[in-house]
Order: C-alpha cells, then structure tokens, then sequence
C-alpha cells in the first residue's frame, strides 16, 4: 500500500471518460434512430443535452474554444470597422491569438491581485466595443447591468466555469451576452477538443446587433468544408484512450515526466485551424456532461487544500470574491502565495510529490513575445497580473484527489516549516 500510495500522481484538472463507452453509446444511438441514423442526429442529441443542461437558447459548435471567439468577433468585424476587444491581462492568450485574426484592436486590463478580476476604474470604452470574461478556475466574473450597458457586446468565457453558476445562471447564459466554452484538456468539460458558441436572450435595444451576428455566424459555420473521415475519428479515439489512460493517479507519472509533450506549458497559435467540431468529440464531450454531472467535492478538496496551507501567507481569490459556493464548480483552486520564494519552493515539493500542482499563465498577456509592441495592442498597466503571475499556485479538485494526497501536501508542507 506505501508503495502503491508513493506512485500516485495527480493530473492538474480534468476527468476523461473510456474511450470504449464513447463506442457504446455510438451503438446505442445507432439502434435508437435506426435507419434515419446519420451525424445529424448526434450533433441534435448532444446540442438538446447540453442546452438544457446549461440551459440555453440556441449552440453553435466549433473546433475548438478559440475559434469560438474567433466566429463571434469575424461576425461582430464584418458589422463595424474598427473594433476593440477588452479583455484581461492575466488570461488564455488563445482569445488575443482570435483577435488578432479577426483585425480587432485589443486593449488589456489589468487584474485585481485579490480576485483575479478585472479592473475597471477609469476605463471609458470605445464605440463598438467587446469586453471578454474568462472566468477563470471555476470562478465567476462579475456582470453587471453597468458593464452591458458600457459595451456592445459581452462575451461570457465559459470554457473555465461552464458548471458554475453566477447568482442563479450558469457562466455563459446570462442575456445580452454571447457565451463560449472550449472542451479541450484541463476545462470544466475535458473531452477531446471542440467548443461551442451559446446564443442568449437580449433584450429590445440589441435585438438588431444579435440577429445580424447569429446570421453571419450560421453562415459562416456552414459554409466550412467538413473534414470528417473515419481515420479522424480513429485517431481521436486513440487520443482518448492515452487521456483515459494517463489520467490515472498511478500513469501519470510517465507523461508528465516526458518534456517534449509540454503538459501544462502554455502554447499560443496565431495561425490556429478553423474547421468544424468532429463526432466522436461531441460523444465524448455528451458522456462527459452526463457522466460527471454532480460536482460538488470540488469545493470539498478546495476547503481541505486551504486547511494545509493555513500557516502560509496567501490570498484566496475563491474566498475575496464573497461567492455562494454551492454555485461554484472549480476546474483548480487558485492561491496567491504571497512571498515569490515560498512560492517556488511549494511548488518543486508538489511537483516532486506527484500533488498534480500548476503555476497557470507564465506572463502578463502583453509579454508574450507574439504580443510584445503589436501595433494593435493597447496595454494599461500591468500590476496586478504581474503580481499574481509571479505568485499562484493552482491545485487539483478533481474527483481522483484522496484524503492520502491531502494529508501527504500537509506533511511536506510542515516538514519544510521545521
Ligand atoms: C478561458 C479560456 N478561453 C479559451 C480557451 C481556448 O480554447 P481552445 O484550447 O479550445 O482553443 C482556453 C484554453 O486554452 C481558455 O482557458
């Protein structure tokens, strides 16, 4: 058992469903519609499965959460010459990467070091412009009638906080604003890629704004060539069968161990693909919904994750935020470890010990040397993000997070103290 226990590994976030029950549910399917089986049918089903269990209007799928941004801001583009994205410094770089694509100035706020939020004073936005959400760990930004009314348009980023609620919507719902959520690794849905464009209700005064945008999307999406082929869905079902695998406590080990996989690294493509999402993503991404449906424990490992760190001086953004928390479904549980070395330390002991510890976002977003003096880069200052990207930790809350590993953090914690 001590040695069995000395093996386990944690992946940083992320639950993946068996390949082999994506195939068994391909198979049911295919008995339920029978000769009028075809992949339409499972697009409809997940489509059905997954607005009603966010409760939305209307999805659109895409390849993948960035291209999601991407179609909103090409519709939103084709309508208005010279629009801004606001969005924060401290997040996904991916969104610039759509912003860039789709000719938008960006311009970047910066972040409260104690809830990760963005920062609004003295922002005065330009006409035609777009603020992004991220919502980042399972946490939901704040939305308020002040900020739909400053902007043209909303984008609710889900792909971090699509099980969390805010007050009593789900991330990505909230009317006059356009949702998103990606499913690739370490999102609150991990399937094997993909994402989805949620259409909302809006009121009287963006009716005009939404019809038009939810038009050219429509024909956007449907004018692109479909790349299915079986050998695409074979090499997807072998992905899954690697995630499935590896995510186990006792595998990951080996390829977290790999370099050149990068997991965790943080990767941007400005010249990501644009093509439409695939069938065996969609089964796997409606197994995924209905298969870890009650998240509850991921609060429960953050609350026992925060007992281990209680002699250290950190900052909870999870709790700065004053948030209902039986709304609340983390992907990780971020802390702010205050003193940058500590921080370094915790991290190399974590790490040592298999405790599936992330560091998120390396840099500021304008520091990425792809972003670095854009010319369509605006940037206010970087204070907040700076600080925080030099001192979060996140940890895992998944479901394969035992007692064992809780209390093995606490011992190493405490064994560094003496
Ligand atoms: C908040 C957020 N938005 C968007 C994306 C982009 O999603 P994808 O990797 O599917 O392109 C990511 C992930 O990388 C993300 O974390």
């Amino acid at each position: 058992m001590i040695l069995k226990n000395s093996f386990r590994t944690l992946t940083p976030a992320g639950e993946f469903i068996s390949p082999f029950k994506v195939l068994k549910e391909l198979y049911n399917l295919k008995k339920k519609y029978n000769k009028n089986f075809n992949t339409k049918c499972i697009k409809d089903e997940v489509s059905n499965f997954l607005a009603s269990f966010i409760n939305a209007k209307n999805l659109y799928f895409t390849s993948s959460g960035t291209e999601a941004i991407f179609q909103i801001l090409k519709a939103f583009k084709d309508l208005h010459t010279n629009p801004t994205l606001y969005l924060a410094s401290y997040t996904c770089p991916q969104i610039i990467s759509a912003a860039l694509k789709a000719n938008f100035n960006c311009h970047i706020l910066d972040i409260n070091k104690n809830t990760l939020e963005i920062e609004y004073k003295d922002i005065n936005p330009q006409k035609d412009s777009i603020l992004l959400l991220s919502n980042l760990y399972g946490l939901p930004d704040s939305l308020t009638a002040d900020l739909k009314n400053s902007f043209s348009l909303i984008i609710d980023d889900a792909s971090q906080s699509l099980r969390t609620k805010r007050e009593n919507e789900n991330v990505g719902t909230s009317s006059d604003t356009i949702g998103i959520s990606s499913f690739s690794r370490a999102k609150s849905i991990s399937a094997l890629g993909g994402g989805v464009i949620i259409e909302n209700s809006y009121s009287d005064s963006k009716k005009e704004l939404y019809k038009n945008i939810f038009n050219k999307i429509s024909l956007n999406l449907n004018s692109l060539k479909k790349e299915e082929t079986y050998l695409k869905n074979l090499i997807l079902f072998l992905k899954g069968f690697i995630y499935y695998t590896f995510s186990s406590p006792y595998l990951y080990k080996i390829p977290n161990s790999i370099p050149f996989l990068n997991l965790g690294k943080t990767l941007i493509d400005l010249d990501f693909k644009v093509s439409s999402i695939k069938t065996f993503e969609l089964l796997t991404l409606y197994l995924s919904l209905k298969e870890f449906n009650n998240q509850s424990y991921t609060i429960k490992n953050a609350k026992k994750w925060k007992e281990v760190f209680k002699e250290i001086d950190l900052i909870s953004p999870l709790e700065k935020r004053n948030l209902n928390l039986s709304n609340i479904t983390l992907t990780r549980y971020p802390l702010i470890i205050k003193d940058k070395k500590r921080r370094e330390e915790i991290y190399k002991i974590f790490k040592e010990n298999g405790l599936g510890i992330t560091l998120s976002y390396p840099l500021s977003l304008k520091d990425y040397k792809e972003f670095n003096n854009h010319p369509k880069i605006k940037t206010e200052t970087t204070k907040g993000s700076d600080y925080i990207k030099d001192r979060i930790i996140t940890l895992p809350v998944h479901s394969k997070v035992k007692e064992i590993d809780i209390k093995k953090g606490k011992v190493k914690i405490e064994e560094r103290r003496k």
